[in-house]
């Protein structure tokens, strides 16, 4: 039994290199959401942030690159069209038409969480079976998690200053 046979033992084999290939589409959404987000953003703490959002583009980046890396060594065929990420990844691409910083930030926020889902599914789908995948993708939701704790941090901070310039004006 070659490389394939092994890996998706007691898994179908098809569905799961469907499941990372919608990934792969998602992260490269994810990448560039990102990317263009953190070149927009205006507002309170943008100084702060902005690099912060280049740290998590080039994390959704190396997600991409495990995810092609694994779609390949189990013989599948990874999507080769940018023209395909929109149709196949299932997380919401959002045009950042607004660049206000918490507008920027919600975007990103429903992307993690729909990254977190992803990967979860991944896990759930591979638990038992295909080891080395189920390693992959819980090691991704886990720096998906991360994302998402550090964007909710961030609204926090910015909704605490909201508050004190409330305050400070009564
Ligand atoms: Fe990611
Ligand atoms: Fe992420």
């Amino acid at each position: 039994m070659g490389r394939t046979g092994i890996e998706i033992l007691g898994i179908d084999g098809k569905k799961l290199l469907q499941m990372l290939n919608e990934a792969l589409c998602e992260e490269w959404l994810a990448y560039y959401q990102y990317w263009i987000g953190s070149r927009l953003i205006e507002g309170p703490m943008r100084s702060e942030i902005e690099p912060e959002l280049q740290v998590h583009a080039d994390q959704e980046l190396n997600h991409a690159v495990q995810i092609v890396d694994r779609i390949i060594q189990i013989g599948g065929n990874p999507v080769l069209s940018p023209a395909d990420w929109m149709k196949l990844g299932k997380c919401k691409y959002h045009e950042p038409s607004d660049p206000y910083i918490e507008v920027i930030l919600d975007q990103n926020l429903e992307a993690e969480r729909c990254a977190i889902q992803r990967y979860k599914s991944i896990a759930d789908f591979t638990d038992g079976k295909g080891h080395a995948t189920y390693q992959l993708a819980t090691t991704i939701l886990n720096e998906e998690l991360e994302h998402e704790q550090d964007i909710e941090d961030w609204l926090a901070d910015l909704n605490r200053m909201k508050e004190d310039i409330k305050k400070l004006r009564m």
